[in-house]
């Protein structure tokens, strides 16, 4: 499938998915190696989520294929038909990805360490102490052993946003998918957060695929970006090919299109707790 003979991690071919009459996603081609660091970007209602969510079967592709690890997601061919993989199969394969969500999407009442071992512990019946010793060395490796005991509420967002990669990574997935995960963070904690992931990437050879609204993170951090517009594939690039007016195309933007806009850039001297910089307002779509 490649030139150099090893095969990407993420493949996918005429990726299609309809919501009703609504076509969401639009023959997707998209093909990602491992330890990539890939960021989609794209206006809003572009089809990022969905392709996500596809990825990890969230929802349902209903036209083409993909293939996660040579693994065709969702279905077995038998001859030129297609059969939809029973629960326990799409559970498995589920597990090949790590999913971080814009809102952290913790449990108010459970602990940092207990959200992290819920899943694993007490739907896939892992064993408590084998599940704890994990989650407290991953929480180690986001660095916050030392808030284990901590209840989101008593967590800064970034921190929320670290443990919720801790519990990504629990089932050893090859890929972490990350829908916006810094929207709802200030600069600071969107800096450290996307340094985690990073660090996930380059320590541990995972590949992290991340939709991201900010231009200048996703220059800074991704090795690949790919660019969406009404459901397509409408750029595949490096991190330097995105130009101004690239990003200008795939935001469908006049000449007023501002990319400062979608800055997360955090000056040289900013203080943590300085108000300025704790507003989301980076966060906002970037074309009015
Ligand atoms: N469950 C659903 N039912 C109907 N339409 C849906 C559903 N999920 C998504 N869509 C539609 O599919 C399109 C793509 O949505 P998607 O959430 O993938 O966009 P997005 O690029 O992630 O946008 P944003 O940047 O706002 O998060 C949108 O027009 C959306 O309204
Ligand atoms: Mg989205």
């Amino acid at each position: 499938m490649s030139a150099d003979n090893s095969q990407p991690l993420v493949y996918a071919r005429s990726v299609g998915k309809s919501f009703g009459d609504f076509k969401a996603l639009t023959d997707v081609d998209i093909s990602v190696k491992a330890k990539e660091v890939v960021c989609i970007i794209g206006p809003s209602g572009s089809g990022k989520t969905t392709f996500l969510r596809c990825l990890n079967q969230l929802e349902t592709y209903d036209r083409g294929s993909i293939w996660l690890d040579g693994e065709l997601v969702g279905y077995r061919k038998v001859g030129d038909v297609l059969h939809r993989l029973p629960e326990k199969e799409i559970a498995r394969q589920r597990r090949k990805t790590g999913m971080v969500f814009q809102r952290f999407n913790l449990f108010p009442h459970f602990t940092a360490l207990q959200n992290i071992i819920e899943g694993p512990c007490y739907v896939l019946k892992q064993n408590v102490e084998e599940a704890t010793a994990l989650a407290m060395k991953l929480l180690d490796s986001v660095g916050l052993r030392e808030k284990a005991s901590s209840y989101p509420a008593e967590l800064s967002g970034g921190q929320q946003q670290r443990v919720a990669i801790a519990r990504a990574l629990m089932q050893d997935p090859k890929i972490i998918l990350a829908d916006e995960p810094i929207a709802s963070l200030d600069p600071m904690n969107a800096q450290i957060v996307m340094d985690t992931l990073k660090k996930i990437n380059v320590e541990d050879g995972r590949m992290v695929i991340a939709n991201l609204h900010t231009l200048d993170t996703a220059r800074r951090y991704c090795d690949r970006v790919i660019g969406m517009r009404d459901g397509e594939v409408v750029f595949d690039g490096t991190a330097d090919e995105l130009t101004t007016s690239v990003a200008r195309e795939i935001y469908g933007a006049d000449d007023s299109f501002n990319e400062a806009a979608t800055s997360t850039s955090i000056p040289a001297d900013a203080k943590a707790d300085d108000p300025a910089w704790s507003q989301p307002a980076y966060a906002a779509a970037m074309v009015s």
